[in-house]
């Protein structure tokens, strides 16, 4: 077995005198789709902001392609190779979503290169080409979400992070949005998503992680955790 892409060991993390994660193993391997699903304030977004370096780590490691990120900052996770599309979007108000999709690549010496990866985006999600000069703030839920998304994969990152994929969506665009992620994926971007929606999520990933309370409750294959009682019953419905 090659060695996973992300590889995160024994993490611990949270804010000021409160502890959120105890102890958080995670491993993606490249060109995976994994995904973390948990109840609300059960850790999702503070793990995702861990490894990207916007919350600091108490312990544990991160192995990123060979390097070490634990507490290397947002800018160095960044170009390793990470791109995080945040819970709630945070696109810039007053700025374009031509604007917003450049800043994704502001840490990118390419320059002469990055024209060609708008074209690749606008591609991808042809709304974003019809609405380039559009507020990106003011386009609507799924298109924002498309722009972050978009957004993320402008600093051709070798994992793409999303935090809530779906949230507040209708469902024909959380179908639209996960026929994009595969496409992403497809061109070889590994994939790392938190989602609420635990059915939405385990098709379309192939592994999952299961949180609670600042742990790992449960991981496998999303197969057989879609036949698990306890993961049917607590987050299927079932
Ligand atoms: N900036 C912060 N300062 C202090 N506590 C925080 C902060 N952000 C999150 N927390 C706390 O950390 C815990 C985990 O929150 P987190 O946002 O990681 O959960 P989550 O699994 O993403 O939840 P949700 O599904 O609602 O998005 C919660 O108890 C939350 O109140
Ligand atoms: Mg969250």
């Amino acid at each position: 077995m090659p060695e996973p892409l992300l590889k995160v060991t024994g993490l611990a993390s949270g804010y000021g005198d409160v502890q959120v994660l105890w102890g958080v193993d995670l491993d993606v391997n490249e060109g995976e789709i994994v995904c973390i699903v948990g109840s609300n304030g059960a850790g999702k977004t503070t793990l995702l902001r861990t490894i990207s370096g916007m919350v600091t780590a108490r312990q544990g490691e991160i192995r990123f392609a060979g390097e070490n990120l634990l507490n290397a900052g947002p800018d160095a996770v960044l170009s390793a190779g990470i791109a995080h599309v945040p819970e709630g979007r945070r696109l810039f108000r007053g700025m374009s979503v031509k604007d917003n999709l450049l800043l994704g690549a502001y840490l990118r010496s390419d320059r002469s290169e990055v024209e060609g990866d708008l074209d690749h985006v606008f591609d991808l999600f042809p709304i974003l080409k019809e609405r380039a000069s559009q507020d990106a703030t003011t386009m609507s839920g799924g298109e924002q979400q498309m722009c972050a998304i978009a957004r993320g994969i402008m600093s051709r990152p070798k994992l793409l992070m999303i935090d809530e994929l779906s949230l507040g969506l209708a469902p024909r665009l959380i179908e639209r949005l996960g026929e994009g992620l595969q496409a992403i994926n497809r061109h070889g971007i590994t994939i790392l998503l938190v989602e609420q929606d635990v059915m939405t999520a385990f098709e379309l990933a192939s592994r999952a992680f299961v949180v609670e309370t600042g742990r790992i409750a449960k991981s496998g294959d999303t197969a057989t955790l879609s036949d698990d009682p306890v993961i049917r019953q607590a987050y299927l419905g079932a």
